[in-house]
């Protein structure tokens, strides 16, 4: 594998042709390349200079997902907190041939974000002394982000986290999500009241912004192809037991200042492993991972 970094993004390529680009800002994959294709949707307007998060890839959502609730530890903190918009360190790299296949090699990219890194802002707003280790493994055929967050100081702390994944679809009516039939979700579009999931081939129709809680992380959340029923991706977690889907749809895409073209809803899925409806809580000295792997058109 050949690792090249420059203009502040590390980008990771195997003999095979698979690369991953990642910026140092938000620690953000915005590009996988596998199977000759972009796998992620990056908006043509996101910003890419370190002036907000970057609308597409995947950002990492830590410590708080959504607007933090008042009177909480976290709320002096922007939507999804801090660790999308603040500038991780670069670890260093890995690789080794794939447990899996023949002679495939793997290639993993570590970054790291901790409390001397932050803003004196965030650092101000959330005076935690932790630790993110971000690890980022591209294979042939699949792409596993991985979280390790540490509390390195002498109170506990609270986290919610997510990985907040931008899936390239060609058309959105024509793909479907599998694998959250019967699961209860909080739909953030009507007043987060609670439903139970009746379709087993899930269609996105119109503004979609769920919670899918209490998933078994080990069943795969899937996103096939309506005509024949083949997947696109495929989701395992480790650890993270809640599944976002969103999409904003015609209106809500154009209000969005960095979301171009305003028909690009079309071209996205954000399918979002995370652990965001109760609160992770850490004890001082402890450590949590969570991760999750996507499997490209398998
Ligand atoms: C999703 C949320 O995870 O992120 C949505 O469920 C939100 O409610 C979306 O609109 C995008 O958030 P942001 O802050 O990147 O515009």
């Amino acid at each position: 594998p050949t690792v090249s970094i420059q203009d502040n993004t590390v980008e990771a390529s195997l003999p095979t042709g698979e690369s991953v680009t990642v910026h140092l800002y938000g620690a953000t994959v915005t590009s996988w390349k596998a199977n000759g294709q972009e796998q992620l949707f990056l908006s043509q307007k996101a910003h890419l200079d370190g002036s907000k998060p970057i609308r597409g890839g995947i950002p990492v959502v830590f410590p708080v997902f959504g607007p933090p609730p008042k009177d909480h530890a976290t709320s002096a903190l922007p939507q999804h907190g801090f660790a999308r918009n603040s500038t991780w360190e670069y670890l260093g790299k890995s690789s080794s041939e794939s447990a899996d296949s023949q002679g495939d090699m793997t290639v993993k990219l570590d970054f790291g974000l901790s409390h001397t890194l932050l803003s004196e802002e965030f650092r101000k707003a959330w005076p935690y002394e932790f630790a993110l280790v971000y690890s980022v493994t591209l294979n042939k055929n699949s792409l596993m982000t991985a979280l390790e967050v540490r509390n390195e100081g002498k109170e506990n702390f609270d986290f919610q986290v997510l990985m907040h994944t931008y899936l390239s679809v060609e058309d959105i009516s024509a793909v479907r999500v599998k694998n959250l039939e019967s699961k209860t979700y909080i739909d953030k579009t009507q007043n987060a009241t609670s439903h139970t999931e009746a379709s087993n081939a899930l269609a996105i129709t119109g503004e979609t912004d769920r919670v899918y809680q209490a998933l078994d992380p080990a069943v795969p959340i899937i996103v096939s192809s309506a005509a024949d029923d083949k997947p696109l991706f495929s989701i395992t977690r480790e650890a993270l037991t809640d599944v976002v889907v969103w999409n904003p749809w015609i209106e809500k895409a154009k209000g969005m200042a960095d979301f171009a073209p305003d028909e690009a809803y079309k071209n996205m899925i954000c399918v979002e492993a995370g652990s965001v409806s109760g609160w992770q809580t850490l004890e001082a000295g402890d450590s949590w991972e969570g991760a999750q792997n996507i499997k490209s058109r398998l």
